[in-house]
């Protein structure tokens, strides 16, 4: 193909593809504000009522409970209502038995991650209002539950260190004389994206190739990777140590870019791309010219 260009017929400046489909300020300020709307009026049509949740259960501790089920909760709606509120509501009013973590309720702690109407969410990143009824709120699917909503993270914890997510630098100067590890702002907005993860487990909980390869690193440990992988203040044999974890059998090889991780991060990080980057990373560490 060739790589030529043809002159520019007017000297008009070239359409910026980055603004090609942008919005004037206005109609950016309408359309946020349609869907500040759009909010406003399903909260409005849900005031004075109650929402129909069913969520989990499931005890092994406790003589005739050990068969999971559903229970039904009808919870009084309140404006701005989360699905970490409605099942907080069930358990302080209706059911003390109900069990769930939570912390933050901010989305910073990572520990509230629930599948909700079929899809991995964070409970208090989700508005009630945005649900179809009856909300159906299940534990993380392809780990093991321990209680109710509460699963086993040992194995998610696991792959994480397994990528040694800590910064290594084989320059670094002794304790005493240590500095200032300086970054370059080009560098810091390049790992921008990988350093929002909240260790929350939504990632691994959707991908398929996890769900049946227990050993897979997952994207959330290989995200981490990236992070550090990334990071122009590791030296390079740091680096290729980096990606000779990476590039081993359940790697980065493992994902079929099937994107369910991408769609359900609640911090929006592009996790198959950065798993796509590190794959090229890694050919390249291999290819050799003679
Ligand atoms: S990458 Fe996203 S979904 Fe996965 S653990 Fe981190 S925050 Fe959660
Ligand atoms: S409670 Fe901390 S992330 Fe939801």
């Amino acid at each position: 193909m060739s790589t030529q260009q043809a002159e520019p017929e007017s000297q008009e400046a070239p359409e910026d593809p980055e603004m090609k489909g942008a919005e004037s300020p206005a109609a950016e300020q309408q359309k946020g504000g349609g869907m500040v709307d759009e909010q406003a009026e399903k909260e409005a049509e849900l005031e004075g009522e109650t929402v129909h949740i069913k969520v989990f259960r499931y005890d092994p501790e406790v003589e005739g409970k050990q068969e999971p089920r559903f229970d039904d909760f009808h919870v009084p709606f309140t404006k701005g209502m989360t699905v970490l509120d409605s099942v907080m509501y069930a358990r302080d009013e209706y059911d003390s038995s109900l069990t769930f973590r939570h912390s933050c309720r901010q989305a910073v702690c990572g520990s509230d991650a629930f599948f909700v109407n079929g899809k991995q969410r964070l409970g208090c990143k989700t508005q009630i209002s945005d649900l179809e009824q009856p909300v159906r709120i299940e534990p993380l699917p392809h780990q093991e539950v321990v209680k109710d909503l509460v699963v086993d993270m040992d194995h998610f914890y696991d792959q994480m260190h397994a990528v040694e997510p800590y910064f290594q630098d084989e320059d670094t100067p002794e304790t005493d004389a240590l500095e200032e590890q300086r970054q370059s702002p080009e560098n810091r907005e390049k790992i921008k994206m990988s350093s929002r993860c909240i260790w929350c487990g939504a990632c691994m909980s959707s991908c398929n190739i996890a769900a049946g390869d227990n050993e897979y690193l997952g994207p959330a440990a290989i995200n981490k990777a990236y992070k550090f992988a990334m990071d122009d203040r590791e030296g390079e044999e740091i680096k290729e140590h980096r990606l000779r974890i990476l590039e081993q059998e359940h790697g980065v090889w493992r994902c079929q870019t099937q994107f369910s991780c991408t769609e359900v991060c609640p911090k929006d990080i592009p996790l198959t791309e950065h798993i796509q980057e590190l794959k090229r990373e890694a050919v390249k560490k291999n290819l050799k010219f003679w």
